[in-house]
């Protein structure tokens, strides 16, 4: 496994892989990495010749109140992690390698950067559009591998990549949890003991949405109270949002007549997790 850390090498690289007539995948993450991550890297390593995981922290994406700084960092983990799953070239740029000096040009994919974590996290997803741009133009893979996890962040890539032509195909992979149904997050190192128990109340609050609807409920004003009210339930964990949306457009739905996503995120102690299900009428719902 070969690890470059500026954009030159990184391109070059690239480019012969490219040459080589290989099929490019590209992994997205901020390190810190775990069975979620290495489940895009594996579903990357299936459908590509060559596989690039990116490990940057991006600042561009937290608010100038959130963890940044305390933000996990483990780079030689991360690289035992990536060369026993056989991953081909990490890319590991520092931060002025990413934001040259005066850097002031932004990607912007307007509306939807505004929904679900965007209402509580201001320009969170400009930073994640311009950095995910930026890395499709230094590896131009073929195919780009994120998480089902943030479906927002999905949602919000791939319109990016249609509005902007982009060549690369985004591909969403499921989200995996720990055995108790918690959503595998970097952050989850945060709780505490109380905080980790408490915190698996979000899967249940979704399992309890699906249930209802499973039973014929597709309104979505008496689904998300039903969810609220497990949020409620749970002492230490202060609800953000409790949604139910269109998964393209992000826009609120108040029928559940297409497949509809359920989404929420909430404070457990200090700490902000999101998780997320899909309900679809035509299917008993599935938990991913
Ligand atoms: P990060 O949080 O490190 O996540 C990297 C990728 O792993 C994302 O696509 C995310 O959705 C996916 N992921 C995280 N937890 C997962 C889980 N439990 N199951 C499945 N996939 C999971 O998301 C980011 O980094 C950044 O915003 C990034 C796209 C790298 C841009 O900076």
């Amino acid at each position: 496994m070969k690890v470059k850390t500026t954009v030159e090498l990184m391109r070059e690289a690239a480019r012969v892989a490219r040459l080589a007539g290989l099929r490019i995948g590209l992994v997205p993450t901020m390190g810190a990495l775990h069975e979620g991550h290495l489940s895009l890297v594996r579903a990357a390593k299936v459908q590509c010749d060559a596989v690039v995981v990116s490990i940057f922290v991006n600042p561009l994406q937290f608010g100038p109140n959130e963890d940044l700084a305390r933000y996990p960092r483990n780079f030689e983990r991360d690289c035992e992690l990536l060369t026993k799953e056989d991953v081909d070239l990490v890319f590991a740029p520092s931060v002025e390698e990413v934001y040259p000096e005066e850097a002031t040009t932004y990607v912007t994919v307007e509306g939807l950067s505004d929904r679900l974590c965007g209402g509580s996290r201001p320009g969170h997803f400009r930073g994640v559009t311009t950095v995910v741009a930026k890395l499709l133009h230094i590896v131009e893979p073929d195919l780009a591998f994120f998480g089902q996890k943030d479906a927002a962040q999905v949602a919000i890539i791939r319109r990016m990549v249609r509005d902007l032509n982009f060549a690369t195909e985004i591909i969403a992979c499921p989200i995996v949890r720990e055995p108790d149904g918690l959503a595998m997050s970097s952050r989850n190192a945060y709780l505490t003991p109380q905080e980790r128990k408490s915190a698996v109340v979000l899967y249940r609050a979704l399992q309890e949405v699906e249930r209802r609807f499973d039973k014929g409920e597709h309104e979505a004003k008496p689904l998300i109270a039903v969810g609220k009210e497990v949020i409620a339930q749970q002492a230490g964990v202060r609800l953000d949002y409790f949604e139910i949306v269109d998964p393209d457009s992000l826009e609120p739905i108040d029928t559940i007549r297409s497949t509809a996503l359920v989404a929420v995120a909430a404070l457990v102690g200090m700490t902000r997790l999101i998780d997320n299900v899909r309900l679809s009428p035509s299917n008993p719902s599935q938990t991913t």
